[in-house]
């Protein structure tokens, strides 16, 4: 038994100071990344503060929301350490035209909290995505209100 110990002594000392697992990984990979995004956008198609923006809600009726969940899942699955890589248009070009706000920004925020609830993902992960999340406001946010 103490000979067992002594062995894997080394093992147990590699583990401790494993770094720890990509967000990625940590939320599961790309079926939960897309289950999560999944939910997110349908969320966000019937808010009523994003839909009172004419912009926004013509391109909504537009671009088909199997695409927009696919490119979404592709940019968080990138940016959270995954294999996938995001093909679509900056953040910017593909968000210009739809004189977004603060306020807007701020709905769409909430109804990411509450699909982040409902998967249960832990607080730690949560802050990191929407950390994330928030590093894109500058780019797509267009006025103040
Ligand atoms: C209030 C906030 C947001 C609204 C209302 C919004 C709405 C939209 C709409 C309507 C489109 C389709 C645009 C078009 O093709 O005409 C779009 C595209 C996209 N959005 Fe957002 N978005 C928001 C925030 C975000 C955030 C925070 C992210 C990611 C961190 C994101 C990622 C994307 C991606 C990846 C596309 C697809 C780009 C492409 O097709 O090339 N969006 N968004």
């Amino acid at each position: 038994m103490a000979l067992l110990l002594i062995m894997m002594a080394p093992l147990m000392h590699a583990g401790d100071q494993k770094s720890e697992p990509s967000l990625y990984n940590r939320l599961g990979g790309a079926y939960a990344i897309a289950s999560v995004v999944d939910d997110f956008i349908e969320r966000l198609l019937v808010n009523d503060v994003l839909n009172a923006n004419p912009a926004i809600k013509s391109s909504r009726d537009r671009v088909p929301k199997a695409g927009l969940k696919f490119h979404v899942t592709m940019m968080v699955s990138e940016v959270t350490g995954g294999p996938e890589k995001y093909t679509g248009r900056t953040m910017k070009d593909s968000h210009v035209h739809l004189n977004i706000t603060s306020q807007e920004w701020d709905a769409m925020v909430a109804d990411f909290k509450v699909t982040l609830a409902k998967f249960e993902v832990p607080e730690k992960e949560q802050q990191e995505l929407i950390a994330i999340v928030a590093t894109t406001k500058a780019d797509i946010v267009m006025s103040a209100n």
